[in-house]
């Protein structure tokens, strides 16, 4: 079964004949790979965006048809997005900064996640917590420190530990290694690569950089 079916999406800006995105169509099977590649400014980003339900005012989705999990998606009704976004579709973004709250230790974050989206009590998802970190290779420690305290690299293993915490059907990341070094980058996509086996996870990596689609 396919985790995710698109068919002939396209982003458009009320007002102007050109359109962002046009005719994009693809089907990812479950627990497999597809990579989007693109110069910058191409609409891979929104794209991304558009399948989490969060495309920005005043663009707008057209479709022919979205589904997730063979299931159909109303697509102009935001409301469908709800059940689906999280468990669904996951995305990482490019800059973890915009995925992350500023104000909230790492620790809480993760735990709120889990409390809010698997219905876990907050002691248990607190020791939950400590597994997943452990998992994407961050110490304890890191529990108790605020995002910006992180370097970029373990601020993308944080984004990673939230999607291992809500098994998506469908993990979006949006340029994942970008500006981490080539070390870093490689335990990232391991990262990636182990979700994907452990939980049937579908992956769709859009990068500019062949060497990571690769
Ligand atoms: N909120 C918005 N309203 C209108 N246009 C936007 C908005 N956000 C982005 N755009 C435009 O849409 C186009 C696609 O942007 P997007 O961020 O999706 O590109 P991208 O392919 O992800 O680029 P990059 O590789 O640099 O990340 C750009 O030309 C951008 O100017
Ligand atoms: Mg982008």
């Amino acid at each position: 079964m396919n985790s995710i079916a698109i068919e002939s999406l396209a982003i458009e800006t009320p007002g102007s004949d050109t359109r962002i995105v046009e005719g994009l169509s693809f089907a990812i099977p479950q627990g497999r790979s597809l990579g989007l590649v693109g110069e910058s400014g191409t609409g891979k980003t929104l794209t991304a965006l558009a399948l989490c339900g969060l495309l920005p005012e005043p663009l707008r989705l057209v479709c022919s048809g979205i589904s997730i999990n063979g299931k159909k998606l109303e697509w102009d009704n935001r409301l469908s997005w709800r059940g689906v976004r999280g468990k669904g579709v996951f995305m990482i973004f490019q800059s973890a900064s915009l995925a992350l709250d500023p104000t909230m230790r790492i620790g809480a974050q993760i735990a709120e996640t889990l409390h809010e989206t698997k219905g876990l009590k907050r002691k248990t998802a607190r020791a939950r917590t400590a597994r997943l970190l452990e998992r994407v290779g961050l110490g304890p420690e890191t529990e108790k420190c605020l995002p910006f305290q992180l370097s970029g690299g373990m601020r993308q293993r944080v984004q990673i530990a939230i999607a291992m915490a809500l098994e998506p059907s469908v993990l979006i990341a949006d340029e994942p290694t970008t500006g981490l070094d080539p070390l870093i980058q490689i335990q990232i996509l391991g990262l990636l690569d182990n979700l994907s086996r452990s939980f049937g996870t579908s992956l769709l990596i859009i990068s500019h950089d062949l060497r990571v689609i690769a």
